[in-house]
């Protein structure tokens, strides 16, 4: 296929000698080697696993993709036992520490730190690319004004398809470098735009001077001012946020990106796509909820009773649990060291108390230690968001401006690995056998679901 550089097939090279897995079916008594690698078996492996010529083969069950690894990927690195997340090798904490957003997103795409010219030609290409066309504008002037920012941001990311018709050429490895440029430069300010629009306020344009998190600030809160000037502080957290959320490897929201990609749909539909999966609640929707729960809570006394509440199972403590970590998510560390510096500039906000409390007992709680139960990403930060002056409903679009680049870099992964194709899982049917159609006339009602 044109423009699309292969990765080697590392697979069968891994596997080594007596590194295999033994099968007998029961069903026939026949013997099997199934080759082991990287801690796998290949699910294609098993469907030579027969009981006879007319048998399809064994498949693997696996709902929501508990135990089934998708792909090979060097980008992100999770240890969820013991709490430790890197990007492309480097662990999250110095990363939070010592670079930008912007040289951490070139690393997760690129695979390497990069040089300062490099840093200083990408900044340039990015920050090229953060205008809107004023058809876009305009389509979002098109909501409701209480339209939630996150369907408004998923909608005009789909839009931008529309804009830049060549963008659907994903196998050409510069048309690819040239939408995550715009991307990665433009859904700041649809989202700066749809904040803008919930308040009625003029859009603001953006401001290539600026960093990165600097320029958002200024799309977001510049009224009549000539120049906007963030408080640094403010600035430089917000910029740690986004290293925080720039990737976490096969989550609900990057698989969506590959699969949606693998169909070789262009990166803006395959983007808001991703974004639509992290609206959810129970992905990266979690942040918003978090802050309606501790609306809910009200105060630090009330934390016990609602801890019982969430044990009898009226409802989940939301920021907390994870499929992958079952420790504490780094992540979460980094934010609450990071929310003291907030708080410092914007004043500690009040619901930190029902947090910490929150935290406090649920770890201490059986129901939470025997379930590996630990505050993830999304519970503290809401906390800084509000306090730095974002609404509950910008939170999702928060995280969706530095994800973009996680999944950019799970796109283009998938789109050069020899092995992707597209994404077809299986299904086991459990439906009627061959039934014959009953005329309308002779049909007898029966409650279903859908009346
Ligand atoms: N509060 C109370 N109980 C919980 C919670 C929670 N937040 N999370 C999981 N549990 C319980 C489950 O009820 C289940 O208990 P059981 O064994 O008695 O049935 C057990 O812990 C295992 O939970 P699962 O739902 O099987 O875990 P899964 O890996 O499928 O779900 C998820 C992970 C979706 C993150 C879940 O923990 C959750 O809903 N958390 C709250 C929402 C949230 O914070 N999401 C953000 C995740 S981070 C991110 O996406 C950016």
């Amino acid at each position: 296929m044109c423009g699309r550089s292969r990765t080697p097939l590392l697979w069968k090279e891994k596997v080594m000698e007596n590194e295999a897995l033994s099968i007998v079916d029961k069903r026939t008594q026949a013997k099997y080697e199934i080759p082991v690698s990287n801690g796998t078996i290949r699910a294609m492996d098993l469907r030579q696993i027969k009981t006879g010529p007319d048998d399809f083969g064994l498949m693997s069950y696996d709902p929501a993709f508990m135990n089934t690894a998708s792909c090979h990927s060097t980008i992100t690195f999770i240890d969820g036992d013991k709490g430790i997340l890197r990007y492309r090798g480097y662990p999250i904490e110095q990363l939070a520490e010592k670079c930008s957003f912007l040289e951490v997103a070139y690393l997760v795409l690129f695979g390497d730190l990069p040089t300062e010219p490099q840093l200083k030609e990408w900044v340039g290409n990015i920050t090229h690319h953060t205008m809107l066309h004023e058809t876009t504008k305009k389509f979002l002037e098109g909501f409701r004004y209480d339209a939630h920012p996150m369907g408004m941001l998923i909608s005009t990311v789909a839009a931008l398809s529309t804009v830049y018709p060549e963008a659907r050429h994903v196998l050409d490895p510069e048309v690819r470098k040239l939408q995550m440029y715009r991307l990665i430069g433009k859904v700041p300010t649809i989202a700066a735009y749809t904040y803008r629009h919930s308040l009625g306020y003029p859009y603001v344009y953006p401001d290539n001077e600026l960093s990165y998190a600097a320029n958002f600030m200024n799309m977001l809160w510049k009224m009549t001012e000539p120049k906007y000037v963030a408080n640094p502080i403010l600035a430089r957290a917000l910029d740690i946020l986004f290293i925080l959320h720039a990737d976490h490897e096969q989550n609900c929201s990057a698989n969506v990106m590959r699969s949606v990609g693998s169909s070789q749909a262009d990166p803006f539909v395959a983007v808001a796509a991703a974004a639509a999966a992290l609206s959810g609640p129970l992905h990266g929707g979690a942040n918003e909820e978090v802050l309606k729960m501790l609306d809910e809570i009200g105060s630090k006394d009330k934390v016990p009773a609602y801890i019982e509440h969430v044990k009898a199972g009226a409802g989940k403590l939301m920021g907390f649990g994870h499929r992958i970590y079952k420790n504490y998510d780094p992540r979460a560390r980094i934010i609450k060291w990071a929310a003291d510096k907030v708080f410092e500039v914007t004043g500690r906000n009040p619901k930190l108390e029902i947090a910490l409390e929150l935290e406090r007992i649920a770890l201490e709680d059986e129901y939470f230690i025997k379930r590996k139960l630990y505050p993830n990403v999304d519970f503290y930060s809401g906390i800084i968001y509000q306090a730095m002056g974002f609404k509950p409903e910008m939170f999702t679009v928060l995280f969706a401006i530095p994800r973009t680049v996680g999944w950019l870099a799970q796109w283009q992964e998938m789109l050069e690995d020899r092995e992707q194709k597209i994404a077809r899982p299986r299904q086991v049917y459990t439906g009627h056998d061959a039934r014959d159609l009953v005329p309308i006339e002779k049909r007898v009602a029966k409650e279903t679901a859908a009346m």
